[in-house]
């Protein structure tokens, strides 16, 4: 039997996951959406490309979650995204009232699921997900990890001119302006950036991936990034339904990792059937220990402002 993902909110972000899903043929989807018609008509137009890119996937419209029941995994987008001038935390009081409503529904459905959480401002959500669930934290995911680090790989392939295969890079932390890219532990073909460009540059590119998602927003005027967005969830994705036991910077609920108690947070993780198998702890330096410090307290703060 093939494995079920679904996927709640059929914006961008949701209905680009969907994409990526199908054309690596890599489980049937549902797709849910308030709206009624959206999620119907993009899972029927991408069921139509089926046959051109020749993959066996059924993919289900539904604004409704029975329609998910018993699903393996389950993306949460839903909720309002950036406009320009908005910060991820601009978005906290409305999207944590959309997510309370929706895990409420999506755990009801799919008891056993995994969660991969997306919506934005992204730790505080996940926590609000990690601690409505109710499920083991190896099964409360988020994502940011994934997309800042591919941020950052392109800046780092872009300067060198060198194959963004050749790139691997970590961000920690959480996924706003306190992110804490590591130069130490990003490499080409093993060898530190830090032996491959000077500080200035690296404190440019650093910066830039801080602002990459604000970057996108200034361009697109009336929403935020997605293809991006959608390829790293789907990264996460494939490394669960393969048990990959892939490392992929994700948010993770930590129970005294890093000395961080009771929140989710940016940090390495080791990605399989189980969900999140191993938290990763990586020495840091003081400087890198104090940036993801101040990180995981600005995440603290926002959780405060919703009381969870
Ligand atoms: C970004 C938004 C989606 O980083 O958080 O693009």
């Amino acid at each position: 039997m093939r494995k079920k993902v679904s996927v709640i909110g059929a914006g961008n972000v949701g209905a680009t996951c969907a994409h990526w899903i199908a054309a690596k043929e890599m489980a049937d989807i549902v797709l849910v959406d308030l709206v009624e018609g959206v999620p119907q008509g993009k899972a029927l137009d991408l069921m139509e490309a089926m046959p051109i890119e020749k993959r066996d996937v059924q993919i289900t419209g539904s604004n409704d979650y029975a329609a998910t029941a018993n699903s393996d995994i389950v993306i949460i987008t839903a909720g309002i995204p950036r406009k320009p001038g908005m910060s991820r935390d601009d978005l906290l009081q409305t999207n944590y009232k959309i997510m309370s409503d929706v895990v409420g529904k999506v755990v009801a459905a799919s008891p056993n699921s995994i969660l991969i959480i997306v919506s934005n401002p992204l730790d505080a959500m996940a926590q609000a997900a990690f601690k409505q669930a109710k499920f083991p934290r190896a099964r409360v995911i988020g994502m940011a990890g994934v997309l800042d680090s591919a941020r950052f790989r392109t800046f780092i392939a872009e300067e060198l001119k060198v194959s963004v295969e050749n790139v691997t890079a970590f961000v920690l932390g959480g996924h706003g302006d306190t992110m804490v890219p590591l130069p130490r532990y990003s490499t080409v073909s093993g060898v530190p950036i830090t032996e491959l460009m000077d500080k200035a540059t690296i404190d440019r590119l650093v910066q830039r991936t801080r602002d990459g998602g604000a970057e996108i927003v200034k361009y697109l005027k009336t929403g935020s990034a997605y293809y991006a967005p959608s390829a790293a969830t789907v990264e996460m994705v494939e490394a669960i339904l393969k048990d990959k036991k892939k490392i992929l910077p994700c948010a993770a609920y930590l129970e005294g990792e890093y000395g961080i108690h009771g929140l989710c947070v940016g940090v390495l993780c080791k990605l399989g059937a189980g969900g999140i198998e191993q938290v990763i702890q990586l020495k840091l330096t003081e400087e890198e220990a104090a940036g993801l410090k101040k990180s995981a307290d600005a995440v603290k703060e926002l959780c405060a402002v919703i009381g969870v």
